[in-house]
């Protein structure tokens, strides 16, 4: 074997780099002479000992190697540079070798072309032109599909990653909704806690908030309204007189009786309490618009309301609402003071003043009759206090009854206002009013 022999002739870089190897220094000197005017950074080894240890050194796009060599074969060598740079060219140059064990080797992939001598000039640049640039395919190839691995695993990650986003998002989410509906229930736990407060302080203004309240839930599904509107309505129904609370109770007592005997300053006093009332509800967030609906609940379309005097649409919509189911609720009030004008002897029940309101647009006489009067139609009238509205104010005694109305002396209805309804036997529905003691809890 003769000495080890390398030697890069220029410093191309890697796609140009051509690795020769041949035992006659005649033939390395040729290729090395002819490849290096092509431009191409040609290493040659004059044993497969130097041409493996370059292999391990740098990479070639093309290896060239002398079939009959001492001590190792051409295809020898090439074999074993394949699975040192799987991805360089590899070409046998041969002046003896059967056709089958160069289409065998060709077709086993050891190489990709044979060059036999004495080869054409022509012959061997372009083979070796081909074979670099098959070299050059096969790299742009692996680099593209390296490139493509790397996008799939970023994608990968990048899908995981969204994944656990939107799971986090959906707990967020799920997190949002228990929060909302607790402050939800907070809200009507504070409303609710408020109507109470009312209740305890004035039954019968209680007792009118939730009449109020149902008058205000019909008007809500009869204009269907939405359900931010339909529960700000429903709520300042339940509190639209909580500014009343505080104030002494004879007061409001000789207000509800005959507001216009009332000193000045008295009904100034009282003619506060819607704003009371909005001051009041503004501690609970979610409220704003309640406490302007409250404020708004003794207007009136011609301006001879309170406390602000609003005229016609100046007055807000559910305001206007509200004004007039209070001003039915009011009409139809059950109230719980003691009957001024009955003079209760000893020891029997105190009466208390009961109005009864029915709406009857064509009727030209109505009158009530019940367990009061021993359902006697000419014992109770009505009187029409305004537009098809007829009321009465009566005092009874602590207990229950039930009632009807006698429209024109001869059409007998149910009070549809009536909080219970009970069937009379033959077919009909009385209402039914639980008149309480006054000062009773409801
Ligand atoms: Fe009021």
């Amino acid at each position: 074997m003769t000495a080890t022999q390398s030697t890069a002739v220029s410093s191309t870089t890697g796609p140009n780099r051509i690795l020769v190897i041949d035992d006659e220094q005649i033939v390395l000197a040729g290729l090395r002479e002819t490849l290096a005017r092509e431009n191409y950074d040609v290493v040659t080894a004059d044993n497969s000992f130097a041409a493996l240890s370059e292999l391990q050194k740098q990479s070639f796009a093309v290896i060239i190697s002398d079939h009959q060599m001492p001590g190792v074969t051409g295809l020898e060598f090439l074999s074993q540079a394949k699975g040192i740079q799987p991805f360089a060219t590899r070409i046998l140059i041969t002046a003896v070798l059967s056709l089958d064990t160069v289409i065998d080797a060709i077709n086993k992939g050891e190489i990709y072309r044979f060059i036999v001598k004495p080869w054409l000039r022509e012959e061997l640049l372009a083979t070796v032109k081909n074979a670099v640039q098959r070299y050059e395919l096969i790299n742009r190839n692996a680099a593209l599909r390296a490139e493509a691995v790397d996008m799939n695993e970023k994608l990968q990650e990048l899908n995981k990653s969204l994944e656990q986003q939107m799971a986090r998002v959906a707990e967020q989410n799920q997190r949002l909704e228990r929060l909302n509906q607790a402050l939800a229930e907070n809200l009507l736990h504070s409303v609710q806690m408020g109507l109470h407060i009312l209740q305890t302080f004035h039954p019968a203004l209680g007792n009118q908030a939730r009449r109020v309240h149902e008058v205000c839930k019909a008007m809500a599904d009869t204009l269907n309204l939405p359900a931010e509107k339909r529960q700000a309505l429903e709520m300042s129904a339940w509190l639209h007189d909580i500014g009343l609370v505080g104030f002494r109770r004879d007061l409001i007592r000789r207000w509800e009786e005959n507001p216009q005997i009332l000193p000045e300053d008295e009904q100034t006093l009282l003619q506060s309490h819607p704003i009371l009332g909005q001051d009041l509800v503004r501690f609970v967030h979610h409220l704003e618009e309640v406490g302007t609906i409250i404020r708004a609940h003794h207007e009136r379309f011609d301006g001879t309301g309170f406390p602000d005097k609003l005229k016609g649409e100046e007055i807000p919509w559910l305001g206007r609402l509200l004004a007039v189911a209070a001003g039915f609720g009011v009409a139809r009030t059950i109230d719980s003071r003691p009957a001024a004008t009955t003079s209760a002897t000893a020891g029997a029940p105190t009466p208390v003043m009961v109005r009864l309101v029915v709406l009857q647009p064509d009727a030209r006489t109505v009158s009530a009759v019940g367990d009061f009067n021993g359902w006697d139609p000419a014992r109770t009238s009505l009187q029409q206090v305004s537009n098809g509205v007829w009321s009465v104010t009566l005092p009874l005694t602590p207990g229950r009854y039930e009632y009807m109305f006698v429209v024109d002396g001869q059409r007998w209805v149910s009070d549809p206002a009536a909080i219970e309804q009970s069937d009379d036997g033959f077919g009909a529905r009385n209402a039914v009013l639980e008149v309480l003691p006054p000062g009773a809890p409801l």
